[in-house]
């Protein structure tokens, strides 16, 4: 549907968002700081982004609401109602997730998920004025703001389902990035000095190296969160750190010490042979 990406597109080119975006993002980043609260929304602990998998939870509360008010009798009421209560209440972690992942974004993607979020919260404040108008007698009144709400909600989805498929957001960006089943050399043992984090290329996919005492460790060097460079992170107790969101990931299995990242970094071998250092797709990655 054309008119809706260009109606996308202009949402994402109004630079004025970005005066209310960048407070509130840095507001959100320092909520979610602690790490137990960071892993916890951002799906690290189910391996898989949390934010999509709840939104699926008041949705589908609202729209058999929505059944309930267009096809349902005086017996459906008391359903009706309680669909509208329980969207309420489960919008509240859903909109939390939302907002974690959120203060990761920039640019055209931050200003869509302002957005993405004032819908959907307009579609919140439709039901809370819905149920209160249920609860005090004037039914006509509260499907009709339940329906308001629920047409919001449609419209906040889309964009929700925008940044996610066409823009990519939280999106694990080494899902396709396999390395080489074979040995490939990649650097002669000399140039990987102690401590440092060296990024070589084989084969379509790029490395990141790390040599600990006997050891070298080899990890995808795009962060899987949002393909920060690890090359340029920090190395700290067998851990590397992203630069851009501070995901930390395990340099042994590329596990997932702490969040925003929910899926693990892909791991390679690495071994030396010949003075050369060579790698290959580990089979566990
Ligand atoms: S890109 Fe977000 S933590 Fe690496």
């Amino acid at each position: 549907m054309k008119i809706l990406h260009q109606v996308v597109e202009t949402v994402e080119g109004l630079e004025f968002l970005d005066k209310i975006a960048e407070p509130y993002a840095a507001v959100v980043g320092k909520v979610v700081k602690p790490r137990f609260l960071r892993n916890l929304l951002s799906g690290t602990y189910v391996g898989h982004p949390l934010h999509p998998v709840l939104t699926d939870l008041p949705i589908g509360a609202w729209s058999m609401a929505a059944l309930l008010d267009i096809v349902g009798s005086e017996a459906t009421e008391p359903a009706a109602d309680l669909l509208v209560v329980a969207g309420i209440v489960l919008a509240v972690p859903t909109a939390a997730s939302g907002a974690n992942d959120w203060s990761d974004t920039q640019g055209k993607e931050r200003r869509l998920g302002l957005v993405h979020a004032l819908a959907n919260s307009t579609a919140v404040s439709l039901y809370t004025a819905s149920l209160i108008a249920r609860k005090r007698g004037n039914r006509g009144v509260g499907k009709a703001l339940g329906l308001a709400g629920f047409g919001v909600l449609m419209a906040g989805g889309y964009l929700g389902g925008h940044l996610a498929y066409s823009k990519g957001v939280n999106v694990n960006r080494t899902a396709w990035r396999e390395g080489p089943a074979e040995w490939q050399a990649v650097l002669a043992e000399a140039e990987l000095a102690e401590g440092n984090l060296r990024k070589v290329e084989l084969d379509g996919v790029s490395v990141v190296l790390y040599r600990d005492g006997g050891q070298i460790h080899a990890l995808d060097s795009v962060c899987s969160h949002m393909g920060g460079p690890l090359e340029e992170g920090t190395v700290s107790e067998g851990c590397v750190t992203c630069p851009w969101h501070g995901s930390t990931f395990r340099l042994s299995d590329g596990g997932i010490v702490r969040g925003p990242a929910s899926n693990p970094q892909p791991v390679y071998e690495a071994r030396v042979t010949d003075g050369g250092i060579e790698v290959r797709r580990s089979p566990d990655s």
